[in-house]
């Protein structure tokens, strides 16, 4: 049975930088996020989120510990970790095959046709596909050349609705789309945390999308400088209030 209260994440004196003389792009960071919770993460460009995430996933190493309810992350492997936490990047990873094999992708279990196309729908890529002559059977190319930005982004997004991850890690996932397609995804990506106590941690640059979270951590420098709800923080002088309004990027 699964321990209620440890945290699904819990991060211990985290520090991290790229080479031996750089300056810390991750500065003794301690955190806990309670399961099924909406984190938000923002802060100005370069202030060290998809660092953050690359060390959570292992893709970095980093000094100091990551628990996913916990189990310390240097005793998982790569693939363990990729069983606990989707992620969803900016430029997503599509496979030279078909639609439906990218949407089942890393799946290790059958899905039927229906269930993708399901899943598809709540990305709101469905009727793009169905409008192509091989529909499902479409074959992407080589890093989804033939596809834009927000299609790529989609069938990426697509996956985790199959997946339902207990973990779910969106880098800007939603960038590239359009203001009222994103609105519908993330009302799906929220009924996610909610019917299926996803634990989500959403990183944006349009802060709009991080309105329903339970949790805003504002970064900069590598550290959380501010704490709170969407409301609060806009109503707070700061980084978020000042990247709210426009005078800081
Ligand atoms: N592979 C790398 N090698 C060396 N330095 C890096 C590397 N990736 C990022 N950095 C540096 O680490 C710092 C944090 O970068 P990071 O990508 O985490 O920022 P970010 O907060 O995600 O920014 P953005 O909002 O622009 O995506 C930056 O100063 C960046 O230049
Ligand atoms: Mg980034």
């Amino acid at each position: 049975m699964k321990e209620k209260n440890i945290p699904i994440i819990a991060i211990k004196n985290l520090n991290f930088r790229y080479g031996e003389k750089d300056q810390l792009v991750i500065d003794d960071l301690n955190l806990e996020i309670k399961r099924g919770q909406f984190i938000g993460i923002a802060g100005p460009s370069g202030c060290g989120k998809s660092s953050l995430i690359k060390v959570l996933t292992k893709l970095e190493k980093a000094e100091g510990d990551v628990y996913l309810e916990g189990v310390s992350i240097q005793s998982l492997n790569r693939a363990d970790i990729a069983k606990k936490i989707a992620l969803v990047p900016q430029t997503p990873f599509l496979i030279s095959a078909s639609i439906r094999e990218n949407v089942s992708y890393g799946l290790d279990y059958e899905v039927s046709l229906d269930e993708i196309k399901e899943a598809c729908r709540k990305a709101f890529i469905d009727d793009f596909i169905e409008s192509l002559p091989d529909k499902y059977e479409t074959v992407i190319a080589e890093g989804g050349g033939n596809l834009s930005g927000g299609q790529r982004q989609r069938i990426a997004i697509a996956r985790i609705f199959l997946r339902k991850p207990s973990i779910l890690i969106l880098d800007e996932a939603t960038s590239a789309l359009d203001n009222t397609t994103e609105k519908h995804i993330q009302k799906a990506i929220e009924l996610l945390q909610k019917e299926n106590s996803v634990t989500i941690i959403s990183i944006a640059h349009r802060l709009s999308t991080l309105e329903n979270c339970d949790n805003i951590l504002v970064f900069d420098k590598g550290k959380i400088i501010q704490m709170g709800k969407y409301h609060e923080l806009i109503n707070t002088p700061g980084i978020f209030q000042d990247m709210y309004n426009g005078i800081l990027k």
